[in-house]
């Protein structure tokens, strides 16, 4: 036999080998033998590396969007900046991210056992969550148990007052405007969103307000109040609404039960300090305070400096 032949018929055995192995090992993860390679966690020097590679579509105040790996897919960075009264006050908060982005995956993911239809897919590091992207739509939905904030000052209705029912607020998504109170006329008028959307808003603002009332109770907070965006998201030719953005003791007014404790960003619009601690309560209430220190974790932008 030629020596050529014998070549071939070599690398012909050799690749019929290899191909067999890489089936069986297919098959073998198939059915569960193998396990996946668990998913790997970042450090905060590998999250600032990534974040100089990825494609910056937004920065906002309090977060980052990044293209996400599939089309339709955002990942959601969050930053350590704090800002309040229109961003007319700034600061930073050390470890504000790290606690925003578990304590925002917790509820998202409850919310998603519930049927709540929402934008998270999964959290990727300590600051980032992989999300799907929608076309927000330009309504804030606030949802009010107790007075405080800004209907105390626009109603004269003393913070703390209970209101006799839920109220469901909606607020025209503009900074430049200050976020102005609107009412489902404007929305209608502007096209905003159509009537169908508005119920489903409110739908949901009141099943959320339900499940996050009974969940911080249980941890012996009372939820005040807190703001909610819904985007539109387009699966083929259908179009559904889903709950978008993040819950964090940013958007929320959380008070302790016993003793009336702010665990929200009013500490910083306040400038009550103890902000950071206030955020980590509410973690460590809901049982999922990374064991890291957070305030340790290095915001990318104390870096790029
Ligand atoms: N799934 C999503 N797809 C697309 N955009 C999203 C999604 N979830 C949230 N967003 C938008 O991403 C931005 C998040 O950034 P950030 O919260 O820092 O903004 P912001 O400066 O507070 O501005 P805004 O007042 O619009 O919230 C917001 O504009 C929010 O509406
Ligand atoms: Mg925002």
């Amino acid at each position: 036999m030629p020596i050529q032949a014998i070549y071939v018929r070599i690398t012909y055995a050799f690749a019929k080998v290899i191909a067999n192995c890489y089936r069986k090992i297919v098959t073998l993860i198939e059915f569960g033998y193998v396990r996946a390679a668990p998913p790997i966690v970042l450090s905060s020097d590998d999250e600032e590396a990534n974040m100089s590679r990825r494609n910056k579509l937004y920065e906002g105040k309090a977060k980052v969007l990044f293209e996400g790996p599939e089309p339709g897919t955002i990942i959601q960075y969050f930053k350590d900046d704090a800002t309040a009264f229109n961003a007319e006050k700034k600061g930073t908060l050390s470890g504000k991210g790290v606690i925003n982005n578990i304590i925002s995956e917790h509820i998202f993911k409850a919310l998603g056992n519930l049927g709540i239809p929402n934008h998270f897919i999964k959290r990727l590091s300590m600051r980032e969550q992989l999300i799907k992207a929608v076309e927000i739509i330009p309504v804030e939905v606030i949802v009010r148990n107790i007075a405080a904030g800004s209907l105390s000052k626009r109603l004269g209705i003393e913070e703390g007052t209970k209101l006799p029912n839920t109220l469901v607020e909606f607020c025209y998504k503009s900074d430049e405007l200050g976020d102005p109170v609107i009412s489902e006329e404007h929305i209608l008028t502007f096209g905003w969103a159509d009537e169908h959307e508005i119920d489903e808003l409110t739908h949901y603002a009141l099943r959320i307000n339900d499940f996050l009332s009974g969940m911080f109770h249980a941890i012996g907070i009372k939820l005040v109040d807190f703001k909610l965006e819904f985007g539109r998201f387009y699966e083929g030719d259908e179009c559904i609404t889903i709950l978008a953005d993040e819950i964090s003791p940013d958007g929320c007014r959380l008070w302790d039960i016993e003793t009336g404790k702010k665990l929200d960003k009013d500490r910083f619009r306040r400038d009550l300090g103890g902000e950071m601690e206030a955020y980590q309560e509410v973690a460590r209430r809901l049982g999922i305070l990374p064991s890291a220190d957070v305030t340790k974790i290095a915001d990318h932008q104390k870096t790029e400096k």
